[in-house]
């Protein structure tokens, strides 16, 4: 949605090589339009920054009243782009936030809502230590055993 990020994209796409289609635009409208299908989607969604601490030590002291809108769009983007998931296709989601409502609660709520989509388990249930080959749909780094930035993902297939 910001101009600066797609100036961005477009300059990264060009300095890789990478061919691609670079679109500007309100992506729940765009795919509520489109009749296309895909393989592939990996919905990175507009979330609170929750586990951005590393970086934005200030988050808990800002007032977060967005987050009713926030949720709704995400439920928004992800009912948009479930529909345009091809069959065998893979949607992933994944935001940068701790908060339940802004991961878990809409896996739960996809999984019911969809009955034809199921999980899919892509990655290791133990991410970064030597797993048993256990694999997970639904991914969420413990806040006192993962270094990086906080964040949840899940997975489903068609
Ligand atoms: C978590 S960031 C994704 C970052 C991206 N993966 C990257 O590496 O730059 C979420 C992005 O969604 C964009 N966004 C917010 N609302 C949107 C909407 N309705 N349609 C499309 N993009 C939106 C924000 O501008 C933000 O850049």
């Amino acid at each position: 949605m910001h101009p600066r990020r797609v100036a961005r994209l477009r300059q990264t796409l060009e300095q890789r090589g990478i061919a691609a289609q670079v679109v500007h635009t309100d992506a729940a409208e765009w795919l509520e339009r489109s009749d296309a299908s895909f393989d592939l989607i990996l919905l990175d969604a507009p979330c609170s920054g929750s586990g951005t601490l590393q970086k934005h030590p200030e988050w808990p002291w800002l007032v977060h009243d967005d987050l009713p809108r926030l949720t709704g769009l995400q439920r928004r983007l992800l009912t948009a782009a479930a529909e345009r998931l091809a069959p065998g296709g893979l949607l992933i989601y994944a935001v940068c936030s701790w908060l339940p409502e802004e991961g878990e609660a809409h896996r739960e709520w996809l999984a019911e809502a969809r009955p034809e989509l199921r999980p899919a388990a892509v990655w290791p249930a133990a991410l970064g230590a030597d797993a048993d080959g256990a694999t997970t749909a639904f991914f969420r780094p413990h806040p006192l055993r993962w270094e990086g930035e906080g964040f949840q993902a899940f997975a489903f297939t068609r």
